[in-house]
Order: C-alpha cells, then sequence, then structure tokens
C-alpha cells in the first residue's frame, strides 16, 4: 500500500544513479527501493498536488522532502539573500567599534556585529539544506549579481546611526523574523528562533542609546533626531515593496514561507515604533503620520518608491563603498580558507594512511 500523503518524506537520500523526472533532486538525497518506487511512479503533477496538501495541512517542508523546483528556487533566492544582508549588514555599525562613546558601549556594538556574521552564517547553512553551494551564494554577491537588504546601503554618520540602527532596522527584522519563524520550510523557521532572540538584544541596546541621547544635551538630542529623520524612511522601504509591486508575495504566501504581506509587516512596525519615539521625545519625519481609530493603526504618508528602487539597483548612497569591503574582506581572507583547505587535506589523508 502506497505511504500516504503526509508520510510521504523521504525518509532517507534518493540514489544518484535514479535520474528523477520534472524536478531538481539533490544528489545528496537517497531513499529505500521500496518508497523510491512508490514516491517517483508518482507523476509530477500528482506529487505537486501532495505537496500542496501538505502545505495547506500546515505541514512543515523538510530538506528530504519532495519539493517543487518553484518552491526551492525562492527559498534559495530569499534565505540567500537574508544571509547577504546580515553580512553586508556588519558593515554601517561595524564603521563604529573603533569610535564607540565609551568601552560599554563598544563591547556591546562588538557583540552586535559579531552575532550578525553568525545570523549570515547560520542562514547560509540553511540555504546550503536545499542543495545549492555556499561558496556560489557568496560569488553572487561578491559579482553583485545577488541581492542584500536596501536599508545597508546608507552611511552611518553618526554614533546615534547605531542607535537608530538597532532600533528601527533590527526593529523592523524582528517584526519580519518573528514571522518568518512560523514559515513551512523547517530549516528556515527554526533559523529565526535563535536569530529572534538575538535581535531583541540588537534592539534593546540600540534604542537605550537614542533614549540616553534624547535626554542628553540638546547637542545629543539633536544628532538623535538626526538619526531618526535619515533612518525612518529606508527602515520602512526595508520590507519590500507594497504589495501591489511585489511579485514574489502571492506565491510565498500561498506556500507558507511569508505568513504576512510586506504591507501588513510595515505596517505593524510603523504601529510599533510611534509610540516608542513618542516616548523618548523624538519626531518621525512623516508630517501624515496619525492614529486612526476606525483602523487601529497609524496612517502614514506616501513612500518614495523611486528612492527605494534606486537604491536596489546599485545606485544608493553607499552600495559600492560595501560591495568593495565585502571583496576586500573575501581577497584578504584567502589565506584562511588556503590554510583550512590544505589542513583539511592533509587530515584526510593522514585518515586514509591510518585506515589502510
Ligand atoms: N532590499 C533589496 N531588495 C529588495 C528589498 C530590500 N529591502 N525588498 C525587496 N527586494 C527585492 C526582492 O528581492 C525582489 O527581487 P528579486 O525577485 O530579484 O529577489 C524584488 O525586490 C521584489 O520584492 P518582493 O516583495 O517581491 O520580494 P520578497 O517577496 O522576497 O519580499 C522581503 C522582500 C520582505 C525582504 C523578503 O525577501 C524577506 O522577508 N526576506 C527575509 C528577511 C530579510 O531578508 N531581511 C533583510 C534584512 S536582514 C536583517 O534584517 C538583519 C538584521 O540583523 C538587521
Amino acid at each position: 500500500m502506497p505511504p500516504s500523503v503526509s508520510a510521504m518524506t523521504l525518509p532517507s537520500c534518493i540514489r544518484e544513479k535514479y535520474s528523477v523526472r520534472g524536478f531538481f533532486v539533490p544528489p545528496c538525497l537517497r531513499v529505500e527501493d521500496r518508497d523510491f518506487d512508490y514516491v517517483y511512479s508518482m507523476d509530477t503533477e500528482a506529487l505537486n498536488a501532495a505537496f500542496e496538501a501538505r502545505i495547506a495541512a500546515g505541514d512543515t517542508i523538510e530538506p528530504k522532502d519532495w519539493m517543487p523546483d518553484r518552491y526551492r528556487t525562492q527559498l534559495i533566492r530569499m534565505m540567500s539573500q537574508h544571509a547577504h544582508s546580515e553580512i553586508v549588514g556588519m558593515l554601517p555599525e561595524g564603521n563604529w567599534i573603533t569610535r564607540a562613546p565609551s568601552l560599554k558601549r563598544k563591547m556591546v556594538l562588538l557583540a552586535k556585529v559579531q552575532d550578525e556574521a553568525g545570523h549570515g552564517l547560520y542562514i547560509y547553512c540553511g540555504t546550503e539544506t536545499l542543495g545549492v553551494d555556499r561558496h556560489e551564494l557568496v560569488q553572487q554577491l561578491l559579482t553583485g549579481k545577488a541581492k542584500y537588504s536596501s536599508i545597508f546601503n546608507y552611511p552611518t554618520l553618526t554614533w546615534a546611526d547605531v542607535g537608530v540602527i538597532g532600533w528601527f532596522v533590527d526593529g523592523a527584522a524582528i517584526v519580519n523574523q518573528t514571522v518568518l519563524a512560523k514559515a513551512s520550510y523547517g530549516p528556515y523557521a527554526r533559523a529565526m528562533i535563535r536569530i529572534c532572540k538575538e535581535e531583541n538584544f540588537h534592539k534593546k541596546q540600540g534604542y537605550e542609546i537614542i533614549a540616553t541621547l534624547a535626554k542628553g544635551t540638546p547637542e545629543q538630542k539633536a544628532m538623535a533626531q538626526d538619526a531618526v529623520n535619515r533612518w525612518w524612511w529606508p527602515s520602512l522601504m526595508m520590507l519590500g515593496p507594497s504589495d501591489t509591486d511585489s511579485p514574489n508575495t502571492a506565491e510565498l504566501m500561498r506556500w507558507r514561507v511569508k505568513r504576512k504581506t510586506n504591507d501588513e509587516l510595515r505596517q505593524r512596525f510603523i504601529d510599533l515604533t510611534v509610540p516608542q519615539a513618542e516616548a523618548v521625545g523624538l519626531t518621525l519625519p512623516d508630517p501624515d503620520l496619525k492614529y486612526n481609530p476606525d483602523t487601529q493603526h497609524y496612517d502614514f504618508g506616501p513612500i518614495d518608491w523611486n528612492e527605494f528602487w534606486q537604491v536596489v539597483k546599485g545606485n544608493g548612497p553607499c552600495n559600492r563603498e560595501r560591495l568593495q569591503a565585502r571583496r576586500d574582506a573575501h581577497e584578504n581572507g584567502r589565506w584562511v580558507r588556503d590554510a583550512a583547505a590544505a589542513y583539511a587535506a592533509k587530515h584526510s589523508q593522514h585518515a586514509e594512511k591510518t585506515a589502510a
């Protein structure tokens, strides 16, 4: 009796000798003969129908499960860009590690930037469960082919920018990633659980910097207000184009990868952040921002989507600088990769000799 739809998880790996019709299967996957004959005797239409039924039933899809090519491609696109964003996101704040106003602030910022590196590596690992090679992804970033979050292409001009990045950028990330923790793809959803715990620390330390400056001298409060004015709109853009201009949202929502649309995430971030700005006596640079008792949300002004698309296309204030910094870091780190590869080769030769 063939396994039921929900049991259609491939228990082990698919043999490379099988050329499976109609979709990409990472060669590392294997399945026992008894399951393979059933699962891969099904035509692609039946496989797709079974997959959609699993999604509709709220199943979590794991790396060894059958999935449509398009689902895999979408996840690789979204997860790799997320990982790139974490790594490039280290640069704006990293700029202030040597300039932090106290040892305490330096240590906190150092910990945060290190966290972001860990988030990037974590999500690259998650992306690799989809059968793609990390080196290929990194090359896509370094050659400018891959996207990363627009927000990291803005300059950090003062110490208050470090506070606002934690408050706004990590705050928006938390809004997005707490929802991604319910995504249908298991490795991605699980990665978000740990990342969100650390993002909460990131946001708190940023908001505390801003609250301290806002209570400080008039110059310090002015510095905080200036940073808020420069980062507010780019932070709203970070959550992606409006739903009407989002080619990926509908499909990602249907497949329960995204559980909220870009506009829903944006609205949630605004609703959370406005009272926080009021609490520290700072104003947000939007004269149309107003609480709407009918919708119980804040109405807000028009976003400059031309600016957004210019930044996404590579014409933002810091795009070239950010990519060059990543290319330089990759080149400067070549000796580490070579040394690790040489050690691994020597180690495996030694292992082969002792095994013989
Ligand atoms: N920056 C650059 N490109 C963006 C973008 C942004 N802020 N928002 C959207 N885009 C791109 C998309 O990648 C897509 O292009 P593509 O098809 O060539 O990939 C195009 O614009 C249309 O956008 P869509 O809305 O159709 O794209 P998505 O459905 O993927 O939604 C997203 C965009 C909301 C950013 C979604 O990809 C997502 O939630 N990604 C995971 C979270 C993430 O990547 N966050 C980035 C910030 S990292 C971070 O927060 C680090 C923290 O430590 C601060």
